[in-house]
């Protein structure tokens, strides 16, 4: 999955639920001052923000493939060392951090196992790998709804629930063919407010992600048909949407 958007338009479709995300898996992590750490898969810098609050910018690096968000990095983060490039190939030497990170990364890479396999590589012997993804193939996922009532108007519809690590237990059985050690699983969740029906549902007409892109190909009535359907499911006044993370962490 390429993210060829704006990262203003990440930050408002997916950042609202990845920035609180970003410090739980970092706590978890035990990403601490000191420590160098790789952000694989940055995006416009939820987990990276994390990461330079903790351990200054000269001790952070980050990798994407999308030339949007590496931009966007340089402009917010402008000391942060960051490269395009994907996590099946990233460009440092073995053993360079404490820790390699991918939050809500492994489920788009191309091949999940090479790519923890490069983050192991490129962290030192026993530090920390770490990765999260959304519960997407439960019904606990931030965009659960969204996909479910797309399902309901469209019964062949590719949601994100076949992705890899979106299952209980996928994560670390990936982890483990990347030849990770001390494999640990738990489970991360957020609450996001959402003022209004609009503000929770623009976001998706962005084009950010599966989502989005799935709603760009909608011709205005199938669209508008299920805009109407998730607003009947969602409250008028302000609404708490909470989502859960599938989060391993393993040792190099
Ligand atoms: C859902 S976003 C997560 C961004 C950020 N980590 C966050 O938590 O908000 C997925 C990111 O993975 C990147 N990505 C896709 N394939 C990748 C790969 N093979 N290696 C590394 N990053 C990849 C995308 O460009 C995108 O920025």
């Amino acid at each position: 999955m390429s993210f060829t958007v704006a990262a203003d338009a990440y930050d408002r479709f997916m950042g609202r639920y990845s920035v609180p995300l970003a410090p739980q898996l970092a706590d978890l992590a035990g990403i601490s001052s000191g420590q160098h750490v790789l952000d694989v898969g940055c995006g416009p810098g939820a987990l990276t923000a994390e990461l330079v609050r903790r351990l200054g910018s000269a001790a952070v690096s980050a990798v994407d493939p999308s030339e949007q968000f590496v931009a966007a990095i340089r402009e917010r983060h402008p000391e942060v060392t960051v490269r395009r490039a994907s996590a099946e190939e990233l460009p440092f030497p073995n053993e360079a951090f404490d820790a390699a990170m991918a939050q809500l990364v492994v489920h788009f890479m191309e091949s999940p196992v090479a790519g923890l396999g490069e983050m192991a590589r490129v962290t030192r012997q026993g530090g920390v790998v770490a990765a999260c993804v959304w519960d997407h193939a439960g019904s606990h996922g931030p965009l659960s709804l969204f996909w479910e009532t797309a399902r309901e108007l469209d019964p062949v519809v590719e949601d994100e629930s076949h992705l890899a690590g979106t299952r209980e237990g996928d994560l670390a059985e990936l982890f483990q063919a990347a030849g990770l050690h001390e494999i640990e699983d738990i489970t991360l969740s957020v609450s996001v407010e959402h003022p209004t029906f609009e503000d929770w549902w623009e976001p998706f007409t962005l084009g950010v992600g599966p989502a989005g892109a799935y709603v760009a190909g909608l011709d205005p009535e199938r669209r508008e048909q299920l805009r109407e359907r998730c607003q009947e499911q969602l409250p008028a006044r302000p609404f708490v949407l909470s989502a859960r993370a599938w989060a391993t962490f393993g040792r190099a």
